[in-house]
């Protein structure tokens, strides 16, 4: 429940406005405080009488207005407000907060406030896949910045297509599913290994994959977020690490087995999305290998395996694979649960658009011991990363823990 949560509902100018009076009748009766912020834009769509009668409250609609009987100050607000959403959200106000404008009062206020913006974006379909529009909400994803993808179908301006802004229930259920994430990994270590591994063949080379991190490092953002305490283990990568993990960096597979075995015991939950090398050239030449007449030939030698090193030290962990694909994705995923002890593995077809390496999205399949499988869409990162928390918390909350 929202119930004493106060929630500021930011309007801007779309015909999807007049849902707005919907969202804040529903959080209302969930015993949310509501206070509404209206764009010269929202106002033609809908009047500032409804959503103050409706909210209860005063409904600013100017920057400079005079408080009248309203006590709270305009950046009061921002640093009251447990959730900070804007539904409907327009192309202008994403680009705003994107690039840095704040020139009415809720632009300011979006900049101004500390609590968790969500954005409900609400446009034509050919706006929404517009490159400036989706670049702006790919900035704002990276900053933290949440978005309630809308829906696909007929929309106002006669096109079809996504746009759509979700429906009002998918909204208050977001909220509450946010809410009910808040810190509930709080008292829970983690272990997240991430990235690639870079395997030196001599002083100027070395053998990698595509590994960006981001996968690992959006898992330990979210888990940070939701309050656990997180080593994220990673290899090389040019990712600015989340606020508050503790950060060890490692070069090569050998490196990232050494430190995963000084600090799983101290964790409840590993969680392996790195790319590790399963191979390494045999012999390091210590000087630069020089240029010759025809082909030159690199053993490799295998990489521990440190997934299966966890799965055979597991004791009482939960231990979450990952698997990178290119065929047979089932087959191959379902083998590593049993051969490595996991508790469920996060599988992804590497070649799919979208997934895997690199995307600040991904696809992915979950498969459990027990035979079941959860198919999941295509979502950022940060989503994919909290539905593997929520199977965490769901697994530790099955073994008694928390
Ligand atoms: O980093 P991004 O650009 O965001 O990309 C994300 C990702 C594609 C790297 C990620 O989603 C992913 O799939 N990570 C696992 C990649 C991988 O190495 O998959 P695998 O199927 O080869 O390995 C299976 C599991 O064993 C993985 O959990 C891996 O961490 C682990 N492993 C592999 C080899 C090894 N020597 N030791 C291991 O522990």
């Amino acid at each position: 429940m929202l119930k004493d949560k106060t929630i500021v509902l930011g309007v801007t100018g779309g015909i999807a406005a007049y849902k707005a009076a919907d969202i804040v009748s529903r959080l209302k009766k969930q015993g949310a405080h509501v206070h509404c912020v209206m764009t010269e834009g929202a106002q033609a769509f809908l009047t500032p009488l409804t959503l103050r009668t409706l909210s209860g409250n005063p409904v600013i609609t100017a920057m400079f207005d005079e408080p009248k009987q309203w006590n709270v100050e305009h950046v009061a607000l921002a640093d009251k407000a447990d959730f900070f959403l804007i539904a409907p959200a327009t192309a202008n106000i994403i680009g705003k907060v994107a690039n840095g404008i704040a020139d009415d009062f809720l632009s300011t206020t979006i900049m101004a406030t500390t609590a968790q913006v969500i954005f409900a974006p609400a446009m034509n379909v050919n706006m929404y896949n517009n490159p400036i529009f989706q670049e702006n909400m790919a900035k704002l994803k990276k900053a933290g910045y949440l978005f309630i993808e809308p829906g696909e179908g007929d929309l106002a301006c006669g096109y079809k297509g996504k746009g759509r802004m979700a429906e009002p229930e998918k909204i208050v259920n977001f909220l509450q599913d946010l809410l009910n994430r808040q810190k509930d990994l709080e008292g829970i270590n983690i272990l997240v290994t991430a990235g690639p591994t870079r395997e030196p063949i001599d002083p100027v080379r070395y053998i990698t994959n595509r590994s960006s991190g981001k996968m690992g490092y959006s898992i330990a953002e979210r888990a940070v977020k939701r309050g656990a305490c997180v080593t994220l283990i990673s290899g090389p990568t040019s990712l600015t690490p989340p606020e508050g993990v503790n950060l060890i960096k490692v070069e090569t597979a050998e490196e990232m087995f050494s430190k995963v075995k000084e600090h799983y015991a101290s964790n409840q939950v590993i969680i392996k999305a790195a790319a590790v090398s399963d191979y390494r050239p045999k012999f390091y030449q210590e000087a630069k290998i020089k240029k010759s007449e025809g082909d030159l030939q690199i053993v490799l030698g295998r990489n521990p395996d440190i997934l299966n090193f966890l799965g055979q030290n597991k004791g009482k962990r939960i231990l979450v694979g990952f698997a990178a694909e290119t065929n047979d994705l089932q087959v191959n995923a379902q083998k590593k649960i049993t051969k490595k002890n996991l508790d469920f593995i996060v599988a992804n077809d590497v070649t799919e658009k979208g997934a895997g390496f690199n995307y600040d999205t991904n696809k992915v399949t979950l498969f459990f011991p027990s035979g079941e499988q959860k198919n999941l869409p295509l979502m950022s990162k940060l989503q994919v990363a909290d539905i593997i928390l929520d199977e965490v918390k769901l697994l530790l909350s099955n073994k008694g823990v928390s």
